[in-house]
């Protein structure tokens, strides 16, 4: 496991027994990201990867909410790979496959794509809360491998902070940077003009802001 990499979802509920872990901000967020993914998932089928799947909270809620749409989970960290299986086998929900392991600092992420173990062309990738907790390498795989495997009608969507035009949305935002950078000095709240060159590079094009509570955004990248 990549050393940057923190333990997460020890913040809410304590520790199940069975493994699953509980992010506090799941709690808060989840309706209003769901909000947006549904306006774009409802009616669809396919498939849909979550990289950096944490707790894995999001993808059972999310699965919950689209019985057509098949959900694989992922993560590179082994105690939130046993908390996205625990809350998986919780759920028992049909349409989640089991959690794969892909670190996006690996830009040909994933192998069980390639040999029939994971899903082929994607309708959908959705990582929240990762490119800014991560070297940019992480960002710069995410994108190269979503461009890569998205259907033609295929959206990337990313939530978190993000600065605008090298600017800060809100001093929250600048003051949560700079604590992220004391802790590494290759993590940071990420520009959405530099995700757009990373985008344009994978053949995509930012086509949706949608602004989230505590400010927070989703970008929504699609083919260009
Ligand atoms: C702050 S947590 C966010 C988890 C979840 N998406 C959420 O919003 O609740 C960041 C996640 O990114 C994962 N992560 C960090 N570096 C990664 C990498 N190189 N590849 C894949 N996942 C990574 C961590 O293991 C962790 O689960």
């Amino acid at each position: 496991m990549a050393e940057y990499v923190v333990e997460f979802g020890k913040d809410g509920r304590p520790v199940e027994a069975d493994g699953r872990l509980d992010a506090a901000a799941f709690h808060r967020n989840h309706q209003a990201i769901w909000a947006v993914l549904e306006k774009f998932l409802a009616g669809k089928s396919g498939d849909v990867v979550e990289a950096g799947s944490g707790t894995g909270q999001h993808v059972v809620e999310f699965a919950r909410h689209s019985p057509d749409i098949t959900w694989w989970p992922s993560d590179l960290n082994e105690q939130h790979l046993k908390s996205i299986e625990a809350w998986r086998a919780h759920a028992g929900l049909a349409n989640i496959r089991a959690p794969l392991r892909i670190d996006l600092s690996d830009p040909s992420w994933c192998p069980e794509m390639r040999d029939g173990r994971g899903p082929a062309k994607l309708l959908a990738v959705f990582c929240a809360n990762v490119i800014h907790i991560a070297p940019w390498r992480v960002a710069e795989g995410l994108v190269a491998g979503a461009g890569r495997s998205l259907r033609a009608d295929g959206r990337l969507f990313l939530y978190g902070p993000f600065k605008r035009d090298g600017k800060h949305t809100a001093v929250s935002n600048a003051v949560f940077d700079t604590s992220l950078r004391d802790k590494n000095p290759e993590w940071g709240v990420r520009d959405i003009e530099a995700l757009q060159e990373l985008a344009a590079n994978a053949g995509l094009v930012l086509n949706e802001i949608a602004e989230m509570p505590a400010n927070n955004l989703i970008l929504v990248f699609a083919r260009q």
